[in-house]
C-alpha cells in the first residue's frame, strides 16, 4: 500500500462526513460512505485493509488508475510553478493541453474551450451550437446523462431530470438505437441503425429541421446501458445535421479518452462531429477538468464577435498540467491499445462465457473497457431483473448482486438492472480476470429471481 491516510481515524473521517457533507444524489440518512484511506492503480482501500478492485474507474472517470506517478509529479511540479492563473491570460500548461487534446481530436476539431467538468461542457456546447446556428432546439436521446446543471439536465433522458422539471426550454428527445430492446420493433442491428436514423428524421420534420441548433448524443451511451451505435447510424445522424445545418454534438465525457479502446468513441466509426464535449477521462479528475472541442467553422463564429460565456477556473493550470501527462503517458505506455485489447482479447470473451452459463444474463455488449451485463428474469420476455429506475424493495435483487461483489472485494459499477464492467484502461489482465470471476459468482445471486 503506497499511501494510507493516517491524519484521522476512519471513524472520525465517518463521523465528520455523517455530520457534515451533504451528498449527491442521496437521502441524507440512507448511506453509510466508506471512508477511504488510499488507492493505487485499480485497487483502493479502507482504514481496516480491506481492498477493492475498482472495476467502476470511480465514477468511469478513473482512466488511467488512481495515484498515477506521471500524473502526481506534474501536478506537484505545475503547483510550484504556478497554482492559479486566471483564463484571459495564456498558460504553458493551458496551452500544451489544448494542443495535445487538438492532436488526438478527430478532423478539424482543434480549438479547445476548458470547463471544470462534463455539466459545464454540455452547457457550453449548447450556447455554442444556438449562437453558430441563431437556432434554438435541441434533440437528444431518453436514455443518456449529460450532467446536472440546468441546461444539461433538461438534455439528460435519464430519470435524473425528472425533479428538476420543468426546466430548459426548447429541448425535444429522440431514442437512439438498442437493439436489445428496440423501440423501433427492429429484427438486427442494421435494421435498427436505419429505423433509429429514419425515426430522427421524422423528428426533425415534425419539430423543423430549421429551428434545431444541435443534436446530442452520447458517442456510446454510457450509465444508461453502454449501447453501443449499430454500424451506420452515427454517419446516419452525420448526414442528417449536415443536411439541415445542425450542429453535430458528442458527449465523451465518458466514452472519450481510452475508455472505448481509441482516444474518442468516433474514431470507431471514423465520424467526426463539430462538438466533443470531453471531462473525466482527460485527465482521470486528479483534478477536476471538462472542455469542449470545438470544429474550425464554429470557432470561426467567434472570430470577430464575443463568445459570451467563461468560469473563473478555464483552463486551470493544475488540471492542465493532468492532463499532459496523462494523455503522453497513454501514449508512452501504450494504454488506447491495452484498452482496446483487454475488450477483445480479455473481457468480450469472458462475458460470452458468462451469458452462457447465467441464464440472469440478457444480453452483453461493449467495447475497450466500456461494457454492460444486462440481467433478466427471463430471457424469451426479456424482463428486467428490477424495473425501470427501481427504488427500495424493488431494486433488491440488483443491490444484492452489487453486495456480493464487494463481499469478494470488487467495486462494481451498477445501473438499474445491469452490471457494468468499466475497470481503468491500464488495469492488468490478471486484475480484470479477478473482477471478472468476482462478477461470475454474483451472478449465481441474480440467477436465483430467474423464472421459466
Ligand atoms: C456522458 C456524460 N456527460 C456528462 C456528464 C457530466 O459530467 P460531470 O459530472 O463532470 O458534470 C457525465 C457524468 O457522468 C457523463 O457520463
Amino acid at each position: 500500500m503506497a499511501t494510507v491516510d493516517e491524519r484521522l481515524d476512519a471513524e472520525q473521517v465517518r463521523r465528520d462526513d455523517r455530520t457534515h457533507v451533504f451528498h449527491s444524489w442521496s437521502a441524507q440518512d440512507a448511506i453509510d460512505p466508506l471512508p477511504v484511506a488510499g488507492a493505487e492503480g485499480s485497487w483502493f482501500w479502507d482504514y481496516d485493509g480491506n481492498r477493492y478492485l475498482d472495476f467502476s474507474s470511480q465514477l468511469v472517470n478513473l482512466n488511467i488508475g488512481h495515484q498515477h506517478p506521471r500524473l502526481i509529479a506534474a501536478i506537484q511540479e505545475a503547483a510550484g510553478r504556478l497554482c492559479t492563473i486566471a483564463p484571459p491570460f495564456a498558460n504553458a500548461d493551458r496551452s500544451e493541453a489544448a494542443r495535445l487534446i487538438a492532436e488526438v481530436a478527430p478532423g478539424d476539431l482543434d480549438r479547445v474551450f476548458f470547463t471544470n467538468g462534463g455539466a459545464e461542457a454540455t452547457e457550453n456546447a449548447i450556447r455554442l451550437a444556438r449562437l453558430h446556428t441563431g437556432r434554438h432546439k435541441v434533440l437528444t436521446t431518453y436514455r443518456s446523462y449529460h450532467g446536472a446543471t440546468a441546461g444539461a439536465i433538461t438534455l439528460t433522458g435519464d430519470p435524473r431530470r425528472w425533479p428538476s422539471e420543468p426546466a430548459m426550454a426548447g429541448v425535444v428527445k429522440f431514442w437512439g438505437p438498442y437493439p436489445y430492446r428496440s423501440a423501433f420493433h427492429a429484427a438486427d442491428e442494421l435494421e435498427e441503425s436505419v429505423r433509429a436514423v429514419q425515426h430522427l428524421a421524422d423528428v426533425l420534420m415534425v419539430e423543423g429541421a430549421h429551428t434545431v441548433a444541435a443534436i446530442v448524443l452520447e458517442s456510446v451511451v454510457g450509465t444508461n446501458g453502454i449501447l453501443v451505435p449499430p454500424p451506420g447510424y452515427l454517419q446516419g445522424v452525420r448526414d442528417l445535421c449536415d443536411e439541415h445545418g445542425i450542429v453535430m454534438i458528442c458527449d465523451e465525457v465518458m466514452s472519450g479518452f481510452g475508455r472505448c479502446g481509441e482516444w474518442f468513441a468516433v474514431d470507431h466509426w471514423n465520424v467526426t462531429p463539430d462538438l466533443i464535449c470531453f471531462a473525466k477521462g482527460v485527465n482521470s479528475g486528479y483534478v477536476p477538468l471538462g472542455g469542449v472541442i470545438i470544429s474550425r467553422t464554429i470557432a470561426e463564429t467567434f472570430n470577430e464577435r464575443p463568445y459570451p460565456g467563461g468560469l473563473t477556473y478555464s483552463g486551470h493550470p493544475l488540471a492542465c498540467a493532468a492532463a499532459v501527462a496523462s494523455i503522453q503517458a497513454f501514449k508512452d505506455e501504450g494504454i488506447i491499445e491495452h484498452a482496446r485489447m483487454l475488450g477483445t482479447d480479455v473481457i468480450a470473451p469472458a462475458l460470452a462465457d458468462l451469458a452462457a452459463r447465467h441464464r440472469c444474463v440478457g444480453e452483453v455488449r461493449g467495447l475497450g473497457v466500456f461494457w454492460a451485463i444486462e440481467l433478466v428474469r427471463n430471457r424469451e420476455t426479456r424482463e428486467p431483473l428490477v424495473p425501470y429506475n427501481a427504488a427500495g424493495e424493488a431494486a433488491a435483487p440488483m443491490n444484492e448482486v452489487v453486495g456480493a461483489c464487494k463481499a469478494k472485494g470488487v467495486w462494481p459499477f451498477a445501473h438499474f438492472n445491469r452490471v457494468h464492467v468499466v475497470p481503468p484502461c491500464n488495469t492488468p489482465v490478471d486484475d480484470v480476470r479477478t473482477g471478472l470471476a468476482a462478477i461470475d459468482e454474483a451472478l449465481n445471486v441474480a440467477d436465483r429471481y430467474y423464472t421459466d
